[in-house]
């Protein structure tokens, strides 16, 4: 056929984005998009190992490794829990915070970053108010960068801690996770999703091990438009309904950070979406009750649900350390500085980073 022929009849067709180049080092954990299933079931199977490692074996893993932690927003469980994990390994840490550095002068998330590179540091793991910040620090150090929350994007260990809590009450003995491991479960996240990065990286990462996901809160905190964020993301506005249908239900703390000049009547949403023990008791009696931190009680969650049997939110802190624990050793036993391995992009191509 003739060449110019053919060319002529071949489909329209849009050509596929350039891949991110981001992560720049496979070592870095910036979005829940950067694993693949299987990435993530190795992470939630060396959570498990290491938890169960002996102590001074488990020191050696990354003996005298140098890591920072560097805090723009305050944080109790995800400061801790990875310091502790990264020193379990045997690494060295040092915290940098923005009330008690540099920073505070007016030095830039680039220069501290690079300042930290030269001082030897050989992973950062970042909190950030500013969404996206987790790339900036990549891109300037080219070192592994944990994303440890970054404004109201992603907070991808707090997924992971999430799952490996769900997966303990509904799936106990399941060690890792496959596209149908939740398959019939649903998990009811409710109140500010518009804020959460928590509320994203589990939406980014429920639904790829089979969750149904189910939004639930008023309009001003769950726009319609979060129905579309991927296949698997439902919304139910009431409270009592969702509840009925659900399998485990993560409530969300009304960020009074973010609201940025948003009316809400905090007597309305309490009404309207508080758990209480008498809707858990009438609606989802055997649900697992989550919460990321910090609970706000008597607002979102009222003290006896947030104390009760039905309660996983103390272990979701444990499992921060275990997960942060194989997310570490990932981050700095993956080859260093090599660039990011595609075939764990797989999520990324499949749904594009938010
Ligand atoms: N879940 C969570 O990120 O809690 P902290 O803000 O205390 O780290």
């Amino acid at each position: 056929m003739n060449p110019a022929a053919s060319a002529i009849r071949r489909p329209l067709a849009t050509p596929p984005a350039p891949a991110s180049p981001f992560p720049y080092n496979s070592g870095s954990l910036l979005s829940v998009l950067d694993l693949t299933v299987d990435g993530v079931s190795h992470l939630l199977r060396r959570a498990t190992d290491l938890e169960n490692e002996d102590p001074i074996v488990r020191d050696h893993i990354l003996a005298k490794r140098r890591i920072a932690l560097l805090f723009y927003e305050s944080s109790t469980r995800t400061r801790t829990s990875f310091e502790l994990a990264s020193k379990a390994l045997g690494a060295d840490t040092t915290l940098v915070s923005s009330l008690s550095s540099s920073i505070e002068k007016g030095e830039s998330l680039k220069d501290t970053g690079l300042t930290l590179r030269a001082l030897g540091a050989e992973a950062i793991i970042l909190r950030h108010n500013a969404s996206g910040a987790a790339w900036l620090l990549e891109e300037a150090t080219r070192l592994p960068v944990i994303n440890a929350g970054d404004g109201m994007h992603e907070h991808p260990t707090q997924a992971l801690l999430d799952l490996r809590t769900i997966l303990q009450h509904l799936r106990p003995g399941v060690s890792g996770v496959g596209p149908e491991t939740l398959a019939g479960v649903t998990v009811m996240i409710v109140g500010d999703i518009l804020h959460s990065r928590v509320a994203r990286s589990n939406m980014l990462l429920l639904p790829r091990v089979g969750a149904r996901v189910l939004l639930c809160g008023p309009k001003e905190l769950l726009p319609e438009l979060a129905a579309r964020s991927g296949p698997g993301i439902e919304i139910e506005r009431d409270f009592e309904v969702a509840l009925a249908q659900s399998q485990a239900v993560m409530m969300l703390r009304i960020q009074a950070e973010r609201l940025a000049g948003l009316q809400l009547d905090l007597d309305d949403y309490k009404t309207g979406y508080q758990l209480t023990g008498q809707r858990l008791a009438e609606h989802a009696p055997k649900a697992v009750v989550l919460h990321p931190g910090p609970i706000i009680r008597g607002m979102e969650i009222t003290a006896g649900v947030a104390d009760g049997v039905q309660s996983a939110i103390l272990e979701q802190v444990t499992n921060g350390v275990a997960i942060r624990m194989a997310v570490m050793e990932r981050a700095l036993t993956a080859e260093s500085g090599a660039p990011a391995d595609r075939s764990s992009s797989v999520g990324r191509e499949n749904g594009g980073r938010a």
